[in-house]
Protein backbone atom coordinates (compact mmCIF):
# COMPACT_ATOMS: atom_id res chain seq x y z
CA UNK A 1 0.00 0.00 0.00
CA UNK A 2 1.24 3.67 -0.79
CA UNK A 3 0.86 6.10 1.38
CA UNK A 4 0.27 9.68 -0.36
CA UNK A 5 -2.37 11.15 1.34
CA UNK A 6 -3.16 11.89 5.20
CA UNK A 7 -5.72 13.02 6.56
CA UNK A 8 -4.63 14.98 10.60
CA UNK A 9 -7.97 14.90 12.94
CA UNK A 10 -7.51 17.68 15.56
CA UNK A 11 -4.72 20.78 15.19
CA UNK A 12 -4.24 21.23 18.55
CA UNK A 13 -0.43 20.53 19.93
CA UNK A 14 -0.56 16.85 18.81
CA UNK A 15 -2.46 17.15 15.64
CA UNK A 16 -0.52 19.98 14.39
CA UNK A 17 3.37 18.87 15.18
CA UNK A 18 1.57 15.61 13.25
CA UNK A 19 0.34 17.16 10.23
CA UNK A 20 3.81 19.23 10.36
CA UNK A 21 6.09 16.47 10.34
CA UNK A 22 4.01 14.40 7.46
CA UNK A 23 3.81 17.27 5.19
CA UNK A 24 7.63 17.77 5.68
CA UNK A 25 8.07 14.09 4.78
CA UNK A 26 6.18 14.63 1.21
CA UNK A 27 3.03 13.78 1.87
CA UNK A 28 -0.01 15.68 0.93
CA UNK A 29 -1.68 16.69 4.38
CA UNK A 30 -4.80 17.76 5.44
CA UNK A 31 -5.64 18.87 8.66
CA UNK A 32 -9.03 19.64 10.27
CA UNK A 33 -10.18 20.65 13.41
CA UNK A 34 -13.79 21.71 14.20
CA UNK A 35 -13.54 25.82 13.79
CA UNK A 36 -11.56 27.71 11.40
CA UNK A 37 -9.99 29.90 14.14
CA UNK A 38 -8.61 26.32 15.29
CA UNK A 39 -6.99 25.18 12.12
CA UNK A 40 -5.62 28.66 11.64
CA UNK A 41 -4.17 28.72 15.26
CA UNK A 42 -2.56 24.99 14.39
CA UNK A 43 -0.73 26.43 11.19
CA UNK A 44 0.50 29.36 12.96
CA UNK A 45 2.14 26.73 15.11
CA UNK A 46 3.17 24.82 12.06
CA UNK A 47 4.76 28.13 10.65
CA UNK A 48 6.42 29.50 13.81
CA UNK A 49 8.14 25.66 14.56
CA UNK A 50 8.81 25.91 10.89
CA UNK A 51 10.42 29.22 11.36
CA UNK A 52 12.92 28.01 13.88
CA UNK A 53 13.98 25.13 12.43
CA UNK A 54 14.92 27.56 9.51
CA UNK A 55 16.40 30.26 12.01
CA UNK A 56 18.89 27.13 13.51
CA UNK A 57 19.99 26.06 10.16
CA UNK A 58 18.32 22.78 10.25
CA UNK A 59 15.97 23.20 7.36
CA UNK A 60 16.36 25.30 4.30
CA UNK A 61 13.65 28.25 3.61
CA UNK A 62 12.73 25.97 0.46
CA UNK A 63 12.02 22.59 2.74
CA UNK A 64 9.88 25.33 4.71
CA UNK A 65 8.09 26.33 1.60
CA UNK A 66 7.56 22.70 0.17
CA UNK A 67 6.04 21.79 4.01
CA UNK A 68 3.42 24.48 3.56
CA UNK A 69 2.32 24.08 0.33
CA UNK A 70 1.77 20.46 1.07
CA UNK A 71 0.14 21.42 3.85
CA UNK A 72 -3.96 22.20 3.65
CA UNK A 73 -6.63 22.45 6.29
CA UNK A 74 -10.69 21.77 6.41
CA UNK A 75 -13.18 22.17 8.94
CA UNK A 76 -15.19 19.35 6.85
CA UNK A 77 -13.93 15.85 7.98
CA UNK A 78 -15.71 14.27 5.65
CA UNK A 79 -14.40 16.47 2.71
CA UNK A 80 -11.21 15.97 3.96
CA UNK A 81 -10.97 12.31 5.02
CA UNK A 82 -12.61 11.15 0.97
CA UNK A 83 -9.20 9.94 -0.39
CA UNK A 84 -6.94 9.75 2.40
CA UNK A 85 -4.78 6.74 2.29
CA UNK A 86 -3.89 7.27 6.73
CA UNK A 87 -6.19 8.95 8.80
CA UNK A 88 -4.50 9.72 12.19
CA UNK A 89 -7.30 11.20 15.40
CA UNK A 90 -5.61 13.32 17.53
CA UNK A 91 -8.44 15.06 19.26
CA UNK A 92 -9.23 15.68 23.11
CA UNK A 93 -8.56 12.62 25.15
CA UNK A 94 -12.06 11.72 25.49
CA UNK A 95 -13.82 8.46 24.18
CA UNK A 96 -17.57 9.97 23.91
CA UNK A 97 -15.07 12.92 21.49
CA UNK A 98 -12.74 10.42 19.53
CA UNK A 99 -16.39 7.37 19.01
CA UNK A 100 -17.84 9.61 16.71
CA UNK A 101 -14.72 10.68 14.56
CA UNK A 102 -13.84 6.90 14.26
CA UNK A 103 -17.55 6.51 12.99
CA UNK A 104 -16.92 9.33 10.65
CA UNK A 105 -13.91 8.57 9.22
CA UNK A 106 -15.36 4.83 8.63
CA UNK A 107 -18.06 6.65 6.54
CA UNK A 108 -15.72 8.48 4.50
CA UNK A 109 -12.65 6.84 4.20
CA UNK A 110 -11.82 4.51 1.51
CA UNK A 111 -11.94 0.82 2.47
CA UNK A 112 -8.63 0.55 2.37
CA UNK A 113 -7.50 3.49 4.81
CA UNK A 114 -5.61 2.52 7.91
CA UNK A 115 -7.29 4.54 10.32
CA UNK A 116 -4.82 5.32 13.28
CA UNK A 117 -5.36 7.29 16.84
CA UNK A 118 -3.11 9.16 18.73
CA UNK A 119 -4.55 8.41 21.98
CA UNK A 120 -2.24 8.32 25.32
CA UNK A 121 -4.24 5.18 26.49
CA UNK A 122 -7.79 4.99 25.43
CA UNK A 123 -8.26 1.16 24.16
CA UNK A 124 -7.44 0.96 20.33
CA UNK A 125 -10.02 -1.79 20.26
CA UNK A 126 -12.85 0.22 21.66
CA UNK A 127 -12.06 3.23 18.84
CA UNK A 128 -12.11 0.23 16.54
CA UNK A 129 -15.45 -0.86 17.62
CA UNK A 130 -16.88 2.46 15.97
CA UNK A 131 -15.45 1.01 12.62
CA UNK A 132 -16.13 -2.14 10.37
CA UNK A 133 -12.85 -2.59 9.84
CA UNK A 134 -11.18 -3.11 13.00
CA UNK A 135 -8.36 -4.94 11.21
CA UNK A 136 -7.38 -1.71 10.40
CA UNK A 137 -7.31 0.50 13.56
CA UNK A 138 -3.89 1.31 15.36
CA UNK A 139 -2.17 3.00 17.83
CA UNK A 140 0.67 5.80 17.06
CA UNK A 141 1.04 7.49 19.89
CA UNK A 142 3.73 10.42 19.20
CA UNK A 143 5.49 12.47 21.76
CA UNK A 144 5.08 16.30 22.26
CA UNK A 145 6.46 18.51 21.24
CA UNK A 146 6.00 15.89 17.81
CA UNK A 147 8.83 17.19 15.43
CA UNK A 148 11.76 17.10 18.24
CA UNK A 149 10.45 13.76 19.92
CA UNK A 150 11.76 10.43 18.46
CA UNK A 151 9.99 7.93 19.57
CA UNK A 152 6.65 6.60 19.00
CA UNK A 153 4.27 3.89 20.64
CA UNK A 154 2.66 1.62 17.98
CA UNK A 155 -0.43 0.36 19.82
CA UNK A 156 -1.58 -3.13 18.16
CA UNK A 157 -4.92 -4.64 19.01
CA UNK A 158 -5.93 -8.01 19.68
CA UNK A 159 -7.66 -7.29 16.34
CA UNK A 160 -5.23 -5.09 14.57
CA UNK A 161 -3.77 -6.39 11.62
CA UNK A 162 -0.34 -7.95 10.68
CA UNK A 163 -0.75 -5.79 7.40
CA UNK A 164 -1.84 -2.08 9.12
CA UNK A 165 1.15 -3.03 11.40
CA UNK A 166 3.64 -3.26 8.84
CA UNK A 167 2.47 0.02 6.63
CA UNK A 168 2.04 2.12 9.91
CA UNK A 169 5.52 1.19 10.72
CA UNK A 170 6.91 2.33 7.58
CA UNK A 171 5.11 5.73 7.68
CA UNK A 172 5.90 6.16 11.28
CA UNK A 173 9.57 5.84 10.32
CA UNK A 174 9.23 7.50 6.99
CA UNK A 175 8.49 10.49 9.37
CA UNK A 176 12.26 10.52 10.49
CA UNK A 177 10.41 8.47 14.37
CA UNK A 178 11.65 5.49 15.72
CA UNK A 179 9.04 2.92 16.40
CA UNK A 180 8.35 0.52 20.22
CA UNK A 181 5.65 -1.79 19.28
CA UNK A 182 3.08 -2.19 22.40
CA UNK A 183 0.24 -3.81 23.53
CA UNK A 184 -3.42 -2.11 23.68
CA UNK A 185 -3.21 -1.77 27.90
CA UNK A 186 -4.37 1.35 29.57
CA UNK A 187 -1.70 4.00 28.89
CA UNK A 188 0.22 1.92 27.01
CA UNK A 189 3.88 1.55 28.29
CA UNK A 190 5.02 5.14 28.38
CA UNK A 191 1.55 6.59 30.16
CA UNK A 192 1.74 3.66 32.84
CA UNK A 193 4.83 5.25 34.22
CA UNK A 194 4.76 9.29 33.23
CA UNK A 195 1.91 10.13 34.77
CA UNK A 196 2.40 8.52 38.05
CA UNK A 197 5.83 10.60 38.28
CA UNK A 198 3.45 13.78 37.82
CA UNK A 199 1.14 12.44 40.03
CA UNK A 200 3.38 11.76 42.45
CA UNK A 201 5.22 15.53 42.16
CA UNK A 202 1.79 16.79 42.64
CA UNK A 203 1.31 14.90 45.90
CA UNK A 204 5.00 16.07 46.90
CA UNK A 205 3.91 19.74 47.07
CA UNK A 206 0.54 19.44 48.66
CA UNK A 207 2.70 17.81 51.41
CA UNK A 208 5.08 20.87 50.85
CA UNK A 209 7.81 18.93 51.45
CA UNK A 210 9.85 21.28 48.85
CA UNK A 211 9.43 23.84 45.76
CA UNK A 212 8.66 23.06 42.45
CA UNK A 213 12.12 24.46 41.64
CA UNK A 214 13.44 22.45 43.67
CA UNK A 215 11.43 19.35 42.96
CA UNK A 216 12.30 19.74 39.09
CA UNK A 217 15.76 20.82 39.76
CA UNK A 218 16.69 17.58 41.70
CA UNK A 219 15.01 15.52 38.84
CA UNK A 220 16.70 17.16 35.59
CA UNK A 221 20.38 17.28 37.88
CA UNK A 222 19.80 13.56 39.40
CA UNK A 223 18.39 11.65 36.68
CA UNK A 224 19.58 13.38 33.68
CA UNK A 225 16.21 14.13 32.92
CA UNK A 226 15.68 17.41 30.09
CA UNK A 227 12.88 19.06 32.49
CA UNK A 228 11.12 18.37 36.17
CA UNK A 229 7.93 16.90 36.25
CA UNK A 230 6.35 20.32 36.81
CA UNK A 231 7.63 21.72 33.58
CA UNK A 232 6.50 18.16 31.98
CA UNK A 233 3.24 18.63 33.15
CA UNK A 234 3.21 22.30 32.09
CA UNK A 235 3.58 21.19 28.46
CA UNK A 236 1.45 17.99 28.38
CA UNK A 237 -1.23 20.31 29.71
CA UNK A 238 -2.35 19.57 33.23
CA UNK A 239 -5.79 18.78 31.93
CA UNK A 240 -4.30 16.12 29.64
CA UNK A 241 -2.50 14.92 32.51
CA UNK A 242 -5.80 14.43 34.51
CA UNK A 243 -7.61 12.66 31.86
CA UNK A 244 -4.82 10.25 31.33
CA UNK A 245 -4.85 9.53 35.41
CA UNK A 246 -8.26 8.80 34.99
CA UNK A 247 -9.03 6.66 32.28
CA UNK A 248 -6.32 4.31 33.71
CA UNK A 249 -7.58 4.62 36.59
CA UNK A 250 -11.31 4.08 35.29
CA UNK A 251 -10.06 0.84 33.40
CA UNK A 252 -7.83 -0.44 36.28
CA UNK A 253 -9.04 0.68 39.89
CA UNK A 254 -5.29 1.15 40.39
CA UNK A 255 -4.92 3.70 43.12
CA UNK A 256 -2.27 5.14 42.43
CA UNK A 257 -3.47 6.44 38.89
CA UNK A 258 -6.04 8.55 40.69
CA UNK A 259 -5.48 12.09 39.93
CA UNK A 260 -4.29 14.36 43.14
CA UNK A 261 -6.57 16.53 44.30
CA UNK A 262 -4.34 19.51 43.13
CA UNK A 263 -4.23 18.42 39.87
CA UNK A 264 -7.71 18.51 39.57
CA UNK A 265 -7.84 21.92 41.20
CA UNK A 266 -5.42 23.25 38.88
CA UNK A 267 -7.40 22.35 35.91
CA UNK A 268 -10.91 24.12 37.59
CA UNK A 269 -9.26 27.03 38.40
CA UNK A 270 -7.89 27.25 34.20
CA UNK A 271 -4.17 26.82 35.05
CA UNK A 272 -3.60 23.92 32.50
CA UNK A 273 0.23 24.37 31.28
CA UNK A 274 1.48 26.36 28.51
CA UNK A 275 -0.72 26.40 26.37
CA UNK A 276 -3.22 28.36 28.93
CA UNK A 277 0.17 30.83 29.57
CA UNK A 278 -0.48 29.33 33.46
CA UNK A 279 0.16 26.37 35.00
CA UNK A 280 2.14 25.31 37.74
CA UNK A 281 4.83 27.75 37.64
CA UNK A 282 2.57 30.65 37.35
CA UNK A 283 0.91 29.55 40.43
CA UNK A 284 3.59 28.15 42.62
CA UNK A 285 7.02 29.33 41.68
CA UNK A 286 9.17 32.06 43.33
CA UNK A 287 9.14 34.31 40.46
N1 LIG B 1 -0.34 16.93 24.83
C1 LIG B 1 0.51 15.94 24.89
O1 LIG B 1 1.64 16.06 25.41
C2 LIG B 1 0.17 14.60 24.28
C3 LIG B 1 1.18 13.66 24.07
C4 LIG B 1 0.86 12.45 23.45
C5 LIG B 1 -0.45 12.17 23.08
N2 LIG B 1 -1.44 13.11 23.32
C6 LIG B 1 -2.80 12.78 22.88
O2 LIG B 1 -3.05 13.42 21.65
C7 LIG B 1 -4.45 13.77 21.56
C8 LIG B 1 -4.58 15.26 21.33
O3 LIG B 1 -4.01 15.95 22.42
P1 LIG B 1 -3.57 17.48 22.30
O4 LIG B 1 -2.67 17.75 23.44
O5 LIG B 1 -3.14 17.80 20.91
O6 LIG B 1 -4.98 18.19 22.58
P2 LIG B 1 -5.39 19.71 22.26
O7 LIG B 1 -6.43 20.06 23.24
O8 LIG B 1 -4.18 20.58 22.13
O9 LIG B 1 -6.04 19.61 20.78
C9 LIG B 1 -7.19 18.85 20.49
C10 LIG B 1 -7.82 19.45 19.24
O10 LIG B 1 -8.87 18.60 18.80
C11 LIG B 1 -9.90 19.42 18.28
N3 LIG B 1 -11.17 18.70 18.21
C12 LIG B 1 -12.02 18.36 19.22
N4 LIG B 1 -13.08 17.70 18.73
C13 LIG B 1 -12.90 17.62 17.38
C14 LIG B 1 -13.66 17.06 16.32
N5 LIG B 1 -14.84 16.47 16.55
N6 LIG B 1 -13.18 17.16 15.05
C15 LIG B 1 -12.01 17.77 14.80
N7 LIG B 1 -11.23 18.32 15.79
C16 LIG B 1 -11.69 18.24 17.04
C17 LIG B 1 -9.94 20.59 19.26
O11 LIG B 1 -10.64 21.71 18.73
C18 LIG B 1 -8.44 20.84 19.50
O12 LIG B 1 -7.92 21.77 18.55
C19 LIG B 1 -5.08 13.27 22.86
O13 LIG B 1 -5.61 12.00 22.64
C20 LIG B 1 -3.91 13.23 23.82
O14 LIG B 1 -4.09 12.32 24.87
C21 LIG B 1 -1.15 14.31 23.89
Amino acid sequence: MTIKKVCVIGSGTMGGGIAQVSAQAGYETTMVDIKQEFVDRGVKMIKASLAKFVEKEKIKQEEMNGTLARLRTSTDIRDAARDADYAIEAVFERAEVKLPIFAQLEESCPKETILASNTSGIPISLLASATRRPEKVIGTHFMNPVPLMKGVEIVKSLLTSEDTLKVSLGFVQSLGKETVVVKDSPGFVTNRIVTLVMNEAAKLLEEDLASIEDIDKIERLSHNWPMGPFELADLVGIDVVVDLLEGIYQQTGWERYKPAPLLKRMVEIGYTGRKAGKGFYQLFGQK
